[in-house]
């Protein structure tokens, strides 16, 4: 018997629920012009509360979505977010138990995968979240980047209504897509660009070629202070960059970093692999200033998420999975590339959930993480065999923060 207890919330609690969870995050309550754009984000049965003493003391929440795994499937996913407990209630167990809840609905209602991004890295891997992929920081020095090309399509600048639907139609084609890559619900739109362009200094970029409109970029430029004796330190700030292939993909940078009277271009949550140094003129220029874990990964159902994947060429392996919040999960999977079913045969390598998610994208091998001790190895050879058959070819990144 615990002293609070997990009920799905209504929409007449949402709002209750957004300011708690603001709360935990040490922001104030979102006043109603923000509100309204947070609002049509919640959505039915997807938002849990926990009560004690009549109050509502804990929330979780999680957005419908998809995500590309490694082959091209896309599978139901669920995005996980506003996640809090109240200050005077913390560890006590509130977590866990929406948690325990969620993950139970989250698998009910279909959802395949979960994902999230972590506050504190301490906290999601006892539910069953691994870090699958990763992304960087870049901050450019404009004037020492030495240009050399110039865009060879058009870019042209689009304002407001129309900037925004060519970006999400772009969006929608391109993500989910590459490995990692997630659908963004409609209301993502509204709490992540058109507030903030209503707040900033934002800007949307388009790209065509001869194929038409092929990519675009949203970003900020913020003014330094004046100094009369220096150029203005102004940042540009790109916030989000797609392109449905190399050639738009260089014009967009090449066209934020052309840009007049700019200091210093800065870039947040771009993939590891992105060869924004090869598009300057002096490499130097671009210091990657950070590179973090994106995607906390969740695999809510086992066996559909293992055989929505494909596997490389290569020997079977037979890897033993433990899961203490879904047991159903916990068993035997022999994996090959044709494709993975349930055994009842002894395990070559034996990892818990969380583990199992972050190989499942192909950011990490098996290898390393029997190196750094995070499964057991039943049979030491079972370990290039499981390399091989989970190698992917790109880096799984999402490029979606929610
Ligand atoms: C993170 C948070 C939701 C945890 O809630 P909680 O109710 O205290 O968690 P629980 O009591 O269920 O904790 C379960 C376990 O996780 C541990 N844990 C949870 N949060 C932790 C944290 N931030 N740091 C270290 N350990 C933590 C607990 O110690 C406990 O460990 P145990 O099982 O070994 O005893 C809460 O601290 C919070 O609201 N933080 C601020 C907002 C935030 O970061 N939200 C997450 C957004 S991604």
């Amino acid at each position: 018997m615990t002293d609070h207890d997990i009920r799905v919330l209504d929409d007449s609690q949402y709002r209750a629920a957004h300011t708690l969870f603001r709360g935990t995050l040490h922001y104030s309550p979102a006043p109603d012009d923000q509100w309204k754009f947070a609002q049509e984000s919640y959505e039915p049965g997807r938002a849990l509360g926990a009560f004690a003493d009549g109050e509502m003391i804990g929330t979780a929440h999680s957005f419908s979505s998809r995500l590309a795994v490694p082959g091209g499937a896309v599978v139901p996913h669920a995005a996980v977010s506003r996640v809090g407990v109240r200050a005077d209630w913390t560890r006590r167990g509130v977590l866990s138990a929406l948690q325990r809840e969620q993950l139970r609905a989250m698998r009910s209602a279909g959802d395949v995968v979960a994902s999230l991004r972590a506050s504190e890295t301490v906290i999601y891997g006892r539910y069953g979240y691994g870090v699958a992929s990763r992304y960087r920081y870049l901050r450019i020095d404009r004037h020492r980047a030495a240009l050399r090309m110039r865009p060879v399509g058009r870019v042209r600048l689009v304002e407001g209504e129309a900037g925004e639907r060519i970006a999400r139609e772009l969006f929608d084609e391109l993500s989910p897509g590459r490995t990692g890559t997630i659908s963004r619900w409609p209301a993502w739109w509204a709490l992540n660009l058109r507030r903030v362009f209503a707040e900033e200094n934002m800007k949307i970029a388009v790209r065509s070629g001869s194929s038409g409109d092929d990519g675009y970029v949203v970003y900020k430029v913020e003014l330094g202070e004046h100094d009369p004796g220096a150029d203005k330190p102004t940042t540009l700030t790109v916030m989000d960059l797609w392109a449905r292939d190399a050639e738009a993909w260089a014009d967009l940078w090449l066209f934020v970093l052309g840009i007049d009277l700019v200091v210093e271009v800065t870039a947040f949550g771009r993939p590891v692999d992105e060869p924004v140094q090869w598009l300057l003129g002096d490499r130097r220029a671009c210091r990657i200033t950070d590179e973090s874990d994106e995607t906390w990964l969740r695999l809510l159902d086992v066996p559909a998420a293992l055989t929505a994947r494909t596997y490389r060429e290569g020997e079977p392996v037979v890897i033993g999975v433990r899961d203490a919040y879904l047991p159903e999960n916990s068993g035997s999977y022999r994996v090959s590339a044709d494709g993975v079913t349930r055994v009842e045969d002894a395990p070559e390598l034996v990892l818990d959930v969380d583990a199992l998610a972050s190989v499942y994208l192909g950011d990490v091998s098996f290898s390393t993480l029997a190196a750094t001790r995070r499964l057991d190895v039943v049979q030491a050879e079972a370990l290039a065999r499981a390399d091989v058959l989970f190698a992917v070819n790109e880096v799984p990144w999402s490029g979606s923060f929610f």
